[in-house]
């Protein structure tokens, strides 16, 4: 189905390490935790494994350490079928995420850069060459490889798709006209200064959004509501499906590749956003980031 797609990933790659607890602590408190683990994660690394895992032929651009997170987190790429070449085994210390988990599922992540920051924005910008399909992006590596990747895409008509998280200002105005463009709702309020909390303010961001970016279409992921689509003249809100919730992490990574891939495939946007709401539902009735991916037979089953 999406067997056919060339998408390549610049982005993040992390060692996860997830502690659950019934109550995160409050300033001061110590609480007991109730499991831990590691996890292979990063939102790079979780966007390219959902796309592989859907089945596209994706490329990683990142980098880590030649350190032993580094290397597991190569190898799971590997075996994901991800072609990993674009992958620079140079950086000081392989990035590092502390995920702590609420009975909730909820996270709270505080993420150690390490190698991510320092990708070199020309050398990641090489891989993007003729014949890609899909460049996907999101703003877990210094700005200025996000827009270099983006705007070398954009110059070869390549579609391009950014994810803006984690939350931050970014100057969206060095990247003009992505295919689209997908904050959360922190995102959303880092960038415009509006949280996304009923349908005026939906639409009063994704203008601002569109203006800032001049993308095709603004994709707000609203969490357990769903995701808002804005094409510049109709604003659609599309609730997400019921599920389980056991671990919110990388649920909207895994709606952004899921969704990416899914527009590619047919063009239309709201069926993209339809595939991405179920993907996104799958993810989060599981622990873990990357391997809380579907594979292309779950997402049909769903
Ligand atoms: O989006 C989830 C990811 O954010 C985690 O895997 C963690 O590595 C952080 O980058």
């Amino acid at each position: 189905m999406y067997s056919k797609i060339k998408a390549a990933v610049v982005g993040s790659i992390n060692m996860d390490i997830i502690l659950s607890m019934d109550k995160v602590p409050e300033v001061g408190e110590n609480v007991l935790g109730t499991t831990y683990g590691y996890a292979f994660g990063g939102k790079g690394a979780n966007q390219a494994t959902a796309l592989a895992k859907l089945g596209a032929d994706t490329k990683m651009i990142g980098k880590v350490a030649d350190d032993e997170n580094g290397n597991k987190l190569i190898e799971n790429l590997k075996s994901n079928g991800i072609d990993t070449s674009g992958i620079s085994v140079t950086g000081s210390q392989t990035g590092l995420a502390a995920i702590i988990l609420d009975g909730e599922g909820r996270n709270r992540i505080v993420v150690y850069e390490g190698a991510n920051a320092e990708i070199d924005p020309k050398e990641a910008a090489e891989y993007i060459t003729d014949g890609l399909d899909l460049l996907l992006v999101q703003f877990e590596t210094a700005e200025e490889v996000v827009i270099e990747c983006v705007n070398r895409a954009i110059s070869k008509g390549i579609a391009t798709v950014i994810d803006c998280g984690p939350a931050k200002a970014f100057n969206l105005e060095k990247m003009q006209g992505a295919t689209i463009i997908s904050p959360n709702e922190s995102e959303t309020k880092a960038l415009t200064g509006i949280s996304p909390d009923d349908d005026a303010s939906i639409l009063e961001a994704a203008k601002i959004l569109m203006e800032r970016s001049k993308a095709e279409f603004v994709v707000l992921k609203l969490g357990s509501r769903g995701c808002a689509v804005w094409n510049g003249k109709d604003l659609r809100i599309m609730p997400t499906y019921p599920g389980k919730v056991v671990d919110t992490t990388a649920a909207g990574d895994c709606f952004t590749a899921a969704m990416a891939l899914e527009y590619i495939a047919s063009g239309d946007i709201y069926k993209a956003c339809d595939t991405g709401n179920k993907a996104g539902t799958i993810a989060v009735g599981r622990m873990g980031a990357a391997a809380s991916m579907p594979n292309i037979n779950e997402l049909l089953s769903f």
